[in-house]
């Protein structure tokens, strides 16, 4: 199989001296928080939503690296319940991302084989957002290539507080026996229901904490950050990460 740095058998370098990805040994499931669009930015003199902006075409790059390693699952972190508290531009802006991205990308998406989903609470986002996702959705339903997850108006509290509530409603009307919730129960009342758990969760710009994302599902995942900025993430850093993944000894806990 032919990648762009191509795999050698033996860890040797390509001529760029990149080290090859092992193509058996690539994170079935990869999550990112996208961070440093508005320090990007800032350091152009330019405002906020050009950052934004950028790092949406940022995703197209990652979703076309996504495809060529055979990742599985590529979560994004587009928009957390935390941030509805930016200025009200900015939040319509954001809004706005995905019916551009779409406009421009979906028919590279469909031919790649790309399924879109999300996460989060979906029903609050803005009638134009949904309808634009939901068209997504539908047109892309029975692709079976990378799994294009939006976590969009998405919050890791607020999806264990629902999934709670929802368990209690089902153990009161007895649809769910207490005795039977275990963490894979527990898992099927996640958005992220059917979904495996990250392997790697990478975020950008320097940060290193979670950001209410994904906080059930990350107990296993290995985590690699990078001081590089959303909007100058590329297909080279994408490669770096997925190298020193493969890289890392995966024990669970056992030894
Ligand atoms: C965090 O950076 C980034 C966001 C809150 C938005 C991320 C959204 C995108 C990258 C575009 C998504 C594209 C689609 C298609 C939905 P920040 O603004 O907090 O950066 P800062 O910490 O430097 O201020």
């Amino acid at each position: 199989m032919s990648l762009r740095l191509p795999f050698f058998k033996n860890k040797q370098t390509d001529t760029k001296g990149h080290c090859e990805i092992e193509v058996q040994n690539v994170p079935k499931h990869v999550a990112i928080i996208m961070d440093g669009n508005g320090r990007w930015a800032k350091k152009r003199g330019l405002p906020r939503i050009a950052g934004h902006k950028e790092g949406m075409n940022v995703v197209k790059e990652t979703v076309r690296a996504a495809t060529k390693y055979n990742v599985e699952i590529l979560t994004l972190y587009a928009f957390s319940t935390e941030n509805w508290k930016r200025p009200k531009s900015e939040v319509e802006f954001l809004m706005k991302l995905p019916k551009e991205f779409l406009h421009t990308f979906l028919p590279e998406l469909i031919e790649k084989n790309v399924k879109i989903e999300t996460i989060g609470d979906f029903n609050a986002l803005p009638a134009h957002t949904k309808e634009a996702i939901q068209y997504a959705k539908e047109k892309t339903k029975d692709n079976d290539g990378l799994l294009l997850n939006f976590a969009l108006n998405y919050g890791s509290r607020f999806e264990i507080i629902q999934a709670i509530k929802q368990i209690m409603t089902d153990i009161n009307g007895s649809t769910l026996s207490i005795d039977k919730l275990d963490e894979d129960t527990f898992s099927e009342y996640l958005y992220t229901t059917g979904l495996t758990d990250p392997d790697l969760l990478i975020r950008t710009s320097g940060e290193q904490r979670l950001s209410n994302f994904l906080l059930w599902q990350v107990a296993y995942s290995e985590f690699w950050f990078t001081d590089v900025l959303w909007p100058d993430f590329n297909e080279e850093i994408f490669h770096k990460a997925l190298q020193d993944y493969q890289q890392r000894k995966r024990r669970y806990g056992g030894i």
